[in-house]
């Protein structure tokens, strides 16, 4: 049984320190976890990822630049997540395909509509079953990033009035999808903040357990008919 979550939210979130923390904690429960970033995650997704935050390449055209993450989301996928999933593993990534609707899409405002054609077709449809929104105000989130020693990439350098619109962006997708999404403060402290994920995880995982537990209960009389 196969669970796949995602945490996403602006940079400065503390996203990065929250899923390493639950995976150590998950992975200590003994249960077989899977934490990947993106972009990034295969050696091939890295290497975009390299090209997308390399300082230089300030001309790239947000058209270009959603095509080279959804290229990088799609080798991780097939090489990475789904294998880990279909083995019945518990998969966490650091950002997925919500970024790009709320970057590309909220950020730059490119189509949502074709955003998520081109996402089903690099995921082939893969969606998570739980995604995290660690939501703080993008003014926050630069200041936290500058001031954190972060490696500084192409992306941190759009201005204030991009990363708003990308928080925005945020909550309006967690809005129309409250079953899958989760919004949390991410201005709480670190271990609060990582106390309210791991409850809410594993309220989520027993509901999963529960669910398939009752389906193949259901499944055995059928079956013998
Ligand atoms: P990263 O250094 O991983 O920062 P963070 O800790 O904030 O995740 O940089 C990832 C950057 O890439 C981040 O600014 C968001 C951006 N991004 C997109 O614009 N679109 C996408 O589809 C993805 C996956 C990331």
């Amino acid at each position: 049984m196969g669970f796949f979550i995602t945490f996403e939210g602006p940079d400065g979130s503390g996203k990065s320190t929250q899923i390493a923390l639950l995976a150590e904690h998950l992975a200590g429960q003994g249960l077989a976890v899977r934490l990947t970033r993106e972009p990034g995650g295969t050696p091939i997704s890295e290497q975009v990822r390299a090209l997308l935050h390399d300082l230089r390449n300030r001309e790239m055209s947000p058209r270009a630049e959603i095509l080279l993450y959804s290229a990088a989301r799609a080798q991780l996928v097939s090489q990475i997540i789904r294998p880990h999933l279909a083995a019945g593993g518990l998969v966490l990534s650091d950002r997925y395909a919500d970024s790009t609707l709320a970057y590309q899409g909220f950020g730059h405002g490119l189509d949502l509509d074709i955003l998520r054609l081109i996402t089903a077709f690099a995921t082939d449809h893969l969606r998570p079953d739980l995604t995290l929104l660690l939501d703080l105000e993008a003014q926050t989130g630069l200041r936290r990033r500058q001031q954190g020693g972060v490696e500084w990439n192409r992306l941190d350098a759009y201005d204030l009035a991009f990363h708003q619109r990308v928080r925005a962006g945020y909550l309006e997708l967690a809005a129309a999808e409250p079953e899958r999404w989760v919004v949390l403060d991410a201005t709480l402290d670190r271990d609060t903040l990582q106390a309210a994920v791991r409850r809410l995880v594993a309220e989520r995982l027993e509901a999963r357990s529960q669910k398939s537990e009752a389906g193949s209960r259901v499944s055995t009389p059928l079956s013998e008919l």
